[in-house]
């Protein structure tokens, strides 16, 4: 069983390692989005493709474990990294699977393509994601720390189509900003829709309170950035800066 990072959403952003493991499988099961984004490897005359929502998932991962025989490969692709936001599904097939049969293969995530966007790196920012099902209340917390940290944020807001209630896209997210006392009037934002799809993506960027009263699809990212770069020279010790230069003697 391979879970397969598929990236964004663009067949460029699909790695040799993860065409491969498709182009082997016979069986692959996946959400109509990352089934289209692999549509131009997959051979429907000799593959068994599945397109699963969240309400038929459970029994398609069933009945096709009990179909595989020995030497047969399944693939379950993923957009993005299979290693980001995706645990609720990764976590049940390594349970319906098992560990030693699943080999997970990473993918460009949503967050890196952002993070190349915005030139803000994955490494001096505080990454969340909401798009999850269970509570986010101790992450909302985790995003207000950041923000008082002065860190940068990449993060995956929560669209929640049958209950608005539940929803924290980015108009939610600065409302709740202001009512935790930021100063949404100076703080920095981007967003994101439709990373890699070249006919779609939109890039928005100003201040948090413009997004107030803004909608945007759920195919999106939010940057709250907090960026300040530095580079080698800002961190040249004291020694390095005294190494004498070396003189050449002419004579
Ligand atoms: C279940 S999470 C999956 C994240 C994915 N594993 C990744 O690494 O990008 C789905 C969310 O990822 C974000 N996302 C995925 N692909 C995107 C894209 N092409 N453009 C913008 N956001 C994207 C959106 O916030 C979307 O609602």
């Amino acid at each position: 069983m391979f879970i397969v990072g598929v990236g964004p959403g663009s067949p460029q952003y699909l790695t040799c390692v993860a065409i491969e493991a498709i182009e082997k499988s016979k069986y692959i099961i996946g959400y109509k989005y990352t089934l289209d984004t692999i549509e131009s490897i997959i051979d429907r005359t000799r593959q068994e493709v599945y397109h699963v929502t969240m309400l038929n998932q459970e029994s398609v991962y069933q009945d096709v474990y009990n179909k595989m025989k020995d030497g047969e490969y399944c693939t379950v692709p993923f957009t993005g990294d299979a290693n980001f936001s995706e645990s609720e599904v990764v976590d049940r097939l390594l349970e319906i699977f098992g560990d030693d049969t699943v080999e997970i293969i990473p993918g460009i995530s949503s967050i890196q393509v952002a993070s190349s966007k915005s030139k803000i790196p994955l490494d001096k920012s505080y990454v969340l994601s909401f798009h999850v099902s269970g509570d986010i209340e101790k992450k909302k917390k985790e995003l207000i720390n950041a923000i008082m940290d002065k860190k940068s944020v990449i993060l995956l807001p929560r669209p929640w189509p049958n209950d608005p209630s539940k929803n924290f896209m980015q108009s939610d997210i600065v409302k709740f900003l202001k009512f935790n006392g930021i100063n949404i009037s100076t703080l920095k934002v981007w967003v994101f829709e439709y990373l890699t799809k070249s006919n779609k993506e939109t890039v928005f960027r100003g201040n948090a309170s413009e997004l107030e009263g803004m909608s945007f699809n759920p195919l999106s990212i939010m940057i709250i950035d907090q960026n300040e770069r530095q580079t080698y020279r800002d961190f040249d010790s004291p020694e390095k800066k005294q190494i004498p230069k070396i003189v050449l003697d002419s004579s």
